[in-house]
């Protein structure tokens, strides 16, 4: 990353937390899009990601960024995945996409393992991947033009230049960029500006599932805005299916049709966007949704406020039994036997507690 960029980028990044994300709430529309119950596109059965630590010459333990973790996505839905810094929200995304090669578990898509050569490369066309650092994400040595039409050349997608350049500059309008700027450099562009060619190649394969890994988070909160609106103009145009992660639950809220809440490698709580909102029942989920500022006082007063002390420990020493009970106000003695099951506890809501399991 040059070094000018790399300066932005973290300023960005730590400017975040204390960032106003009320104005995500006036800001960024609802787009509806059709979702068909029965019909879905992706299934993680059981995916554990674990990577290997040398602890001495002999010795490595595995550090488990992702443990045991089974969901389903539907064709045309956004799912929401939220959850502190560290959790294995990156881990988890990657893993399905196999950039990283599962410890163990299966990923189905479209009704298919992804299993085997073959199917290893219609899948990599069929889903891709926006990254979180617009900045060092995309090569400055190549143009637009080159990032965007990589895959079609990776893909084998188009035989001539030209038909790759007509496809490149379609896919630039659809994001939102001109297409006249296709020979400049991504140094002439802004974070958003950015981000829109990030999104560019990642829909250049024509791809069914996007997995979004925190796109957002490092641009101001009006450029937030836009391209979350972005990201569901395309999502109605392509009838694309996101994994969108992100660890603030407000940037989540308007576009997620459901919303997944990870833990220390795992899914604490699945439900329907607007149900997880309205009645979280995992003492994790309700900490997460306590820090987001309440703007209407009325209902900030009747709010009760739980507060997240500590810091979610290192996967290397997960405490044993429920992953979050070392910083849970509801946790017993009994919490620390067994790990709790991601539950159905009503329809279509899941939740990980003893407090619901028994
Ligand atoms: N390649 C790797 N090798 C070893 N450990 C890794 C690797 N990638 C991630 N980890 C560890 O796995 C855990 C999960 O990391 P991950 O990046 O998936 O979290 P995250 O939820 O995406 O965090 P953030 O919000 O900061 O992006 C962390 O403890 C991290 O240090
Ligand atoms: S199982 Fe126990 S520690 Fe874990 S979330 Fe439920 S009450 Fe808290
Ligand atoms: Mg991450």
């Amino acid at each position: 990353m040059e070094k000018q960029n790399k300066e932005q980028f973290d300023k960005d990044i730590n400017r975040n937390p204390n960032q106003d994300l009320s104005l995500l709430d006036k800001e960024v529309k609802r787009v509806d899009h059709d979702i068909k119950d029965d019909d879905y596109i992706l299934e993680v059965k059981n995916l554990k990601m674990y990577f290997p630590i040398a602890t001495s010459v002999f010795k490595t333990v595995p550090l488990k960024a992702v443990d045991d973790v089974s969901f389903k996505i539907r064709r045309g839905e956004t799912l929401g995945l939220v959850g502190e810094s560290g959790c294995g929200k990156t881990t988890l995304g990657r893993t399905i996409l196999q950039l990283y090669k599962p410890t163990s578990g299966e990923i189905i898509f479209n009704g298919r393992p992804v299993k085997g050569k073959t199917a290893l490369k219609e899948f990599r066309k069929k889903a891709t991947i926006v990254f979180q650092d617009p900045y060092s994400s995309l090569d400055p040595r190549m143009t637009v033009s080159d990032i965007i039409s990589e895959p079609l050349e990776i893909h084998k997608i188009y035989k001539t230049k030209a038909e790759r350049e007509k496809r490149v500059a379609e896919l630039m309008e659809a994001v939102g960029l001109s297409k006249e700027h296709a020979s400049r450099y991504v140094h002439a562009f802004s974070g958003g500006q950015r981000q829109r060619i990030g999104i560019a190649r990642a829909l250049a394969s024509s791809p069914e599932f996007i997995m979004c890994d925190e796109p957002v988070s490092a641009l101001d909160v009006s450029i937030q805005a836009q391209i979350l609106n972005t990201f569901q103009d395309l999502q109605k145009q392509f009838g694309l299916t996101y994994l969108f992660v992100a660890h603030n639950l407000l940037v989540v809220k308007h576009i997620s049709d459901r919303i997944a809440v990870m833990y220390l490698g795992h899914i604490v709580e699945l439900a329907n966007s607007q149900e997880l909102y309205d009645n979280p029942l995992h003492p994790y989920t309700i900490s997460l949704l306590s820090s987001i500022p309440e703007p209407d006082p009325k209902k900030a007063r009747a709010n009760k406020r739980q507060i997240l002390e500590g810091d979610i420990p290192s996967p290397l020493k997960a405490p044993s039994g429920c992953p979050f009970r070392t910083r849970c106000p509801k946790a017993t003695p009994e919490c620390a036997n067994k790990l709790p099951e991601l539950r159905e506890i009503s329809k279509e809501h899941f939740v990980a507690c003893r407090l619901f399991n028994e």
